[in-house]
C-alpha cells in the first residue's frame, strides 16, 4: 500500500476534530508555500499578481468621484520601480505582461496633465522603463485607466443579452445619496437565489446596512479609503458553516462566492450599481467586523457588496482582463 493511501486510512480513523486539525495544517503548508507575500519576486506568477494589484490601486484611484490633485505619485513611482525589477528578472520570459501596467501609467500621466499637474519623476522613470524593455510608448494602446460612462447606457446594456450584461457591469465607487428601494434590492436578491449550491442547501445569507452604518462598515473593511462616504448601502454576503459536513470544510466559501457573483450581476440587471469589497482578511479583523455588525459566529463573511443608485455620469476603471490563453489550459 502506498504511503499516501495508508495516511488517508489512518486519518479517516481519527475523530473529526483531529481530522480538521490536519486539514488546517495542510492549508497552512499551502499558505507558506504559495502565498504571494512570501518570497514574492522569486516566483514570476506571484510577482505578476502583486503587480496587477499595485496597477489596480492606480486605476482605482482614478475611478473615485473626487481624486486629490496630484494623487498617487509615490505609488506610481514604486510601481515603476517594481516593473523595472520584473523586467530584469522575467522580461525575457513574459514581456507582454508589462503592456497593461505601462498603459495604466501612461494614462495616469495623461490624467494628471489634464488636471494641470506634471509628474516629471514618474514620467522620466516611465520612459526609462520603456527604453529598458524596448517598448515604444506610443505603441501602448491597450485600454487602461478610466472611462466615462452614463447611467442611461449602463441601464440599457444591462437589459440586453447576457454578453452585454457582463460587459457592461463595472465596479462603481460612488453613488447617489438617495438609497436604493427595498423593492429593487429584493428583486435582485430573488434573482440571486437562483444560484446553484451544493445539494441545494442555499446556505447563503445577506445582511444589509444603510447610511452611517454602511460608511462605518466600509471604514472597517479598509479597501475603500477615499470613497467610504460615497457608498450608502452595503450588502454583506455570508455563508453558514452549519450547512456543511466534515468532508467539505471549505464548501461554504465556494457556495457563498457563487451566490455573491450572481447577486452582483442581478443588482446590475435591476439597474443598481455595485462594487464587491473584500472580506478575505485575517480572522481577528473579520471578528471585529462581525461583532460590531451582529453577524452570527457561524456565518463566514464572503464579500461586502456596496450598491446604490448610479449617478448620471460615472468614471469606471477599465480593469483590462488577461487573455483567456493566459488563464485557461485544455487538458
Ligand atoms: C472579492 C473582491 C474583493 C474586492 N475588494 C475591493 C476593495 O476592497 N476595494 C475596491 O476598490 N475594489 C475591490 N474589488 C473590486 C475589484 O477591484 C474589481 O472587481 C476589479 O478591478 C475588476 O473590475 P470590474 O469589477 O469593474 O470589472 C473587489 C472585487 C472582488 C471580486
Amino acid at each position: 500500500m502506498k504511503r499516501s493511501q495508508l495516511f488517508r486510512r489512518l486519518k479517516a480513523r481519527l475523530p473529526l476534530r483531529a481530522q480538521f486539525l490536519l486539514e488546517v495544517c495542510d492549508y497552512w503548508r499551502h499558505l507558506c508555500r504559495y502565498n504571494a507575500s512570501i518570497a514574492t519576486d522569486r516566483d514570476i506568477l506571484k510577482m505578476q499578481y502583486t503587480l496587477l494589484r499595485e496597477n489596480h490601486i492606480i486605476e482605482k484611484g482614478m475611478s473615485m468621484r473626487n481624486t486629490r490633485r496630484g494623487f498617487g505619485q509615490q505609488k506610481v513611482a514604486a510601481l515603476v520601480e517594481r516593473l523595472r525589477r520584473y523586467n530584469l528578472l522575467y522580461g525575457a520570459v513574459d514581456k507582454d505582461f508589462l503592456f497593461y501596467p505601462l498603459s495604466t501609467i501612461k494614462s495616469y500621466i495623461a490624467y494628471q496633465r489634464r488636471d494641470g499637474i506634471v509628474v516629471p519623476a514618474v514620467e522620466s522613470a516611465f520612459f526609462q522603463l520603456c527604453r529598458e524593455a524596448n517598448i515604444i510608448p506610443t505603441e501602448l494602446s491597450a485600454p487602461a485607466g478610466v472611462q466615462l460612462m452614463t447611467a442611461d447606457h449602463l441601464f440599457k446594456e444591462a437589459l440586453g443579452d447576457f454578453s452585454s450584461l457582463l460587459y457592461s457591469r463595472h465596479s462603481l465607487r460612488y453613488f447617489q445619496q438617495q438609497l436604493p428601494s427595498k423593492d429593487l434590492l429584493n428583486k435582485a436578491l430573488t434573482l440571486a437565489s437562483r444560484t446553484p449550491s451544493a445539494c441545494n442547501r442555499q446556505a447563503w445569507h445577506t445582511h444589509i446596512f444603510f447610511g452611517d452604518d454602511a460608511h462605518e462598515l466600509l471604514r472597517m473593511q479598509g479597501g475603500c479609503n477615499g470613497f467610504c462616504e460615497d457608498i450608502h448601502c452595503c450588502i454583506v454576503v455570508t455563508a453558514d458553516m452549519k450547512g456543511f459536513l466534515a468532508h467539505e470544510p471549505f464548501q461554504c466559501f465556494i457556495d457563498g462566492g457563487l451566490y455573491a457573483q450572481n447577486l452582483i450581476n442581478a443588482l446590475h440587471y435591476v439597474g443598481l450599481g455595485s462594487i464587491p469589497l473584500s472580506c478575505g482578511f485575517m480572522s481577528d479583523h473579520l471578528q471585529d467586523i462581525k461583532s460590531r455588525f451582529h453577524i452570527p459566529d457561524n456565518e463566514v463573511m464572503i464579500v461586502i457588496i456596496g450598491t446604490g443608485i448610479m449617478t448620471d455620469e460615472i468614471k469606471v476603471a477599465i480593469s483590462t482582463r488577461r487573455p483567456v490563453t493566459a488563464t485557461n489550459k485544455y487538458h
